[in-house]
């Protein structure tokens, strides 16, 4: 069952798509990954449609046999911040390693996403593979250490985003007070993989903190999260398994006295959306008919729209997920999906028709986290 007022969409922007050969389609820009009118286009088109937010995955390390989109991408917070003119009320969200980077650096970078987009930014922290660690000076360390240290990084960047009260800066004229400095709080952290004093030098957020997600499935993953994010990106290969692993993350949420409304578990589908199943089907083929390899599985969201928008509500009331994030490996996915499945869920009044927030927590029902120091 699921109990929050409706279904969020967001839509995953990335480039040409998850694949070999999108990229060669007549309707797709080859260049999509560093295409930036591609990926305003795109996230207007989202936004037109009132998804909650959009979404980048990342890649930091790449060889010759990746698929084209990882051999050429933006980095996600730039990119981000450029839609962030573009665009005012949709979430912006990126992806980043926390093997990869440093707390400081991220929660900076997000931040300020947060602010010059009025609260609107949110961020995936991901432990990524180890492989990566080479291109960060990071070659000593590997898979083991990931967990670890990927936990003192979320506790490190909680506690910069809450260095300063939300009243701390009066920044007033007349007395010349700009900062009160009883309400700044250094986090002082010292850990095994990072030691930070702060304090930041960004004022608190509008949203409390930006959202905060986790993308994993391990029971070191669900633990992690439970504790520390305000939501999840699930594989979501099958209904049962995302089932699974949804229920299991409510259990926790649960027994660490958190409200499961008050959280986000998230898949992304590849969605190929047809007026009939055979037009959908045929779209599908389109894709496989361009290239040697066969890395376009067949979607588990593929069909006519009432078909699509049966087996979403299906998941969404089942309680597998709070967030359907539309994938596209045709280079009409996401504006299929938008002009045939959108309306059919606003009938069934799964999905609204307007934002009810300037701030993404508002449109994502989350409530804006209580100021708290590590
Ligand atoms: C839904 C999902 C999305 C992920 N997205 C990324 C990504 O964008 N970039 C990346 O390097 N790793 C990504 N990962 C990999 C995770 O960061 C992590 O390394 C992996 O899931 C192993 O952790 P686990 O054993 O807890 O699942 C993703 C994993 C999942 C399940």
């Amino acid at each position: 069952m699921n109990n929050r007022k409706t279904l969020k969409l967001a839509a995953v922007i990335d480039g040409p798509g998850w694949n070999f050969s999108s990229w060669r389609h007549p309707a797709m820009p080859a260049d999509a990954g560093e295409n930036i009118d591609f990926f305003i286009q795109q996230a207007q088109l989202a936004e037109q449609a009132k998804f909650e937010t959009l979404f980048l995955y990342d890649v930091s390390h790449v060889g010759p046999g990746n698929i084209p989109y990882y051999l050429s991408m933006f980095e996600g917070g730039t990119l981000m911040s450029a839609l962030a003119m573009k665009t005012e009320r949709i979430g912006l969200s990126l992806t980043a390693s926390t093997s990869y980077t440093d707390p400081y650096n991220l929660a900076r970078q997000v931040l300020s996403l947060d602010k010059l987009s009025k609260g609107r930014a949110s961020l995936n922290a991901i432990t990524s593979n180890p492989g990566g660690m080479v291109n960060f000076s990071r070659g000593h360390l590997g898979k083991a250490d990931q967990y670890p240290m990927h936990q003192e990084f979320l506790e490190i960047l909680l506690g910069l985003w809450d260095t300063y009260e939300d009243d701390a800066f009066p920044r007033d004229k007349q007395s010349g007070v700009f900062l009160n400095p009883r309400k700044m709080h250094p986090v002082n952290y010292r850990g095994k993989y990072f030691s930070v004093d702060g304090p930041l030098n960004l004022s608190r957020s509008v949203q409390g903190r930006p959202v905060l997600y986790m993308a994993g499935s391990s029971p070191t993953f669900v633990d992690l999260a439970t504790s520390y994010t305000d939501g999840v990106f699930m594989a979501g290969s099958t209904f049962e398994e995302t089932l699974l692993l949804a229920n299991a993350l409510t259990a926790k949420l649960v027994e660490k006295g958190r409200r499961p409304e008050g959280f986000v578990r998230a898949v992304s589908q590849n969605s190929i959306v047809g007026r009939t199943d055979a037009e959908a089907y045929q779209k599908y083929q389109e894709i496989r008919a361009l290239g040697p390899y066969s890395h376009t599985p067949v979607p588990l969201f593929m069909g006519s729209a009432e078909r699509v928008a049966t087996e979403i509500q299906r998941w969404y009331e089942a309680g597998a997920i709070d967030l359907f994030m539309v994938r596209q490996d045709h280079p009409h996915g996401l504006q299929d999906f938008i002009e045939l499945v959108v309306p059919i869920l606003q009938q069934r009044g799964l999905f609204h028709t307007e934002y009810e927030a300037e701030i993404l927590r508002g449109n994502l029902e989350l409530p804006k986290p209580a100021f708290r120091t590590v």
